[in-house]
Parts: C-alpha cells; sequence; structure tokens
C-alpha cells in the first residue's frame, strides 16, 4: 500500500514570526493519527524553527533546494549536508519556479538528487509539462525526457524514498487545476514509464503526487483516482486551516 502525502510548499512566503504561528495553529488542528504523510517545504529562513516545533510530531520537514556541491565558493547556496544537520528529511528538487526563473535544468536537477540521496535525505522530483507542450501534444515525451535525464545513473535501491510530483505547470498558482481524469491518466503515463527502467516492483511502490492549484474544495476527487498518491500544495498550503483540511481530506 501506497501512503498518501500531503505536502505544503510555502515558497518564497510567511516570515520566521509566521511559520511558527503557522505550525502552532496546524498542529491545534490536526491528530497525531492523520491518515497522510505531511511534509512542509518552509523558506530556508523557517527551517529550524519548524523543526523545532515538530520534533515529536507527525510532520516532516524539507528544504525547496538545495546546490549540489558540497562544499565552497558557491555564494548563497545551500548544500544537501547543511539541511540535512538542521534536522530536515526530505527535499524539493526541480520544482518548476526553479526551471524557470532559476534555469535549473534536467541535468542539474539529476545532481541534486544524487546530492540528496548521498546525505540521506528523501529526494521529491518534480516534472510537469507548460501549456505549449500540452497544446502540441508534446506532454508525455517532455515527462519522459524529464524522467529519464533527472534519474539518470541512480539504481531503484538508492531511489526508495523519492517521491514524484506531477505538477502541471499551466496549472501552478492560476487556479487551473487538471482534471481528476486527466491527472490520473497522466500520472499514470509516468508510473508506466518508470517500469522503462526500473523494476514492476519499484513503479507499483513509487508514491507520484499531483500539484498545481489543489484546494481544500477539490483535493478528495483527485486523492480518490488510483494512481494519484497525494498532492503538493503551493498557495492553499499557506493558512493552518486550509492546509489542515486538505490533510482531512477524507473526511
Ligand atoms: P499551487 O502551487 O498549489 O499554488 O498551484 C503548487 C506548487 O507550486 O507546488
Amino acid at each position: 500500500m501506497r501512503r498518501p502525502i500531503i505536502a505544503g510548499n510555502h515558497k518564497m512566503n510567511l516570515l520566521p514570526s509566521e511559520s511558527i504561528e503557522f505550525i502552532n495553529s496546524l498542529l491545534n488542528s490536526i491528530d497525531m493519527d492523520e491518515k497522510p504523510e505531511i511534509i512542509i517545504f518552509p523558506s530556508y529562513a523557517s527551517i529550524a524553527k519548524l523543526l523545532d516545533k515538530t520534533k515529536k510530531t507527525q510532520i516532516s520537514i524539507g528544504a525547496q533546494n538545495i546546490y549540489y556541491q558540497e562544499q565552497g565558493a558557491y555564494t548563497g547556496e545551500v548544500s544537501a549536508d547543511m539541511v540535512k544537520d538542521l534536522g530536515c528529511e526530505w527535499v524539493l528538487c526541480g520544482h518548476s519556479e526553479r526551471r524557470d526563473i532559476f534555469l535549473e535544468n534536467d541535468e542539474q536537477v539529476n545532481l541534486k538528487i544524487k546530492a540528496v540521496i548521498k546525505n540521506n535525505l528523501k529526494p521529491m522530483l518534480c516534472i510537469g509539462e507548460k501549456l505549449n507542450h500540452r497544446n502540441n501534444g508534446e506532454t508525455e515525451d517532455l515527462l519522459t525526457s524529464q524522467l529519464y535525464c533527472s534519474l539518470k545513473g541512480l539504481s531503484e535501491e538508492s531511489l526508495e524514498n523519492l517521491v514524484i510530483a506531477y505538477e502541471p505547470v499551466w496549472a501552478i498558482g492560476t487556479g487551473k487545476t487538471a482534471t481528476p481524469e486527466d491527472a490520473q491518466n497522466t500520472i499514470k503515463f509516468i508510473r508506466t514509464k518508470l517500469t522503462d527502467i526500473f523494476s514492476d516492483k519499484f513503479s507499483n511502490a513509487i508514491r507520484i503526487l499531483y500539484g498545481g492549484s489543489v484546494k481544500p474544495n477539490n483535493v478528495a476527487e483527485l486523492m480518490a483516482q488510483k494512481d494519484i498518491d497525494g498532492a503538493l500544495i503551493g498557495g492553499a498550503s499557506l493558512k493552518a486551516d486550509s492546509f489542515a483540511k486538505l490533510v482531512k481530506y477524507n473526511e
């Protein structure tokens, strides 16, 4: 059985003091035995404070990015072992905003995943097509190439903790969600494609999330799809009451 994941990506939002308010209020509104695994990706500035607050809870904390080099003269960058040493469990790799605004490519995403694994962190790989790919019928080719390049040279043993987030770029922050059927079909395609590289066992066990304008009012029908194992949520994860509703999607 694949345990569902509800993950919040706070992007460059919430001051550390606001993140503390968020987590206090979230902890008051959820139970210890919630069904999904809960992950929050706060800004670097809030990570230490949130780790402190979530120590004996079911919430895991992740970094939104790392740089793949181990150390050195890389002003402004943060390494995988730095976030590991802080106590992070997860790292988001290849989010579309990193790709679009900071010009990250699949080769760099591949190096980041390798650094994440080397440091015993868990990678959450984001892939997804833009509107022009979709309109030109190129979605499947693009997703295939993102998968192949990002996971190049990695064994299935080393990827046991990998989670993939399928996020159509046209749906991120736009209020336009993929229909549950569309999201299901594409995620099923990704799962099937993984069998070209890895075993059937691996492809069946890997958790694949949907992301892109997930809200409390559409999460349940997305989560009801056979191959959708969770959601990566931006905007609707910023308020504790809204995120708590997402965590409780099946109530
Ligand atoms: P959104 O963001 O939920 O605001 O669309 C999703 C994401 O970027 O991961």
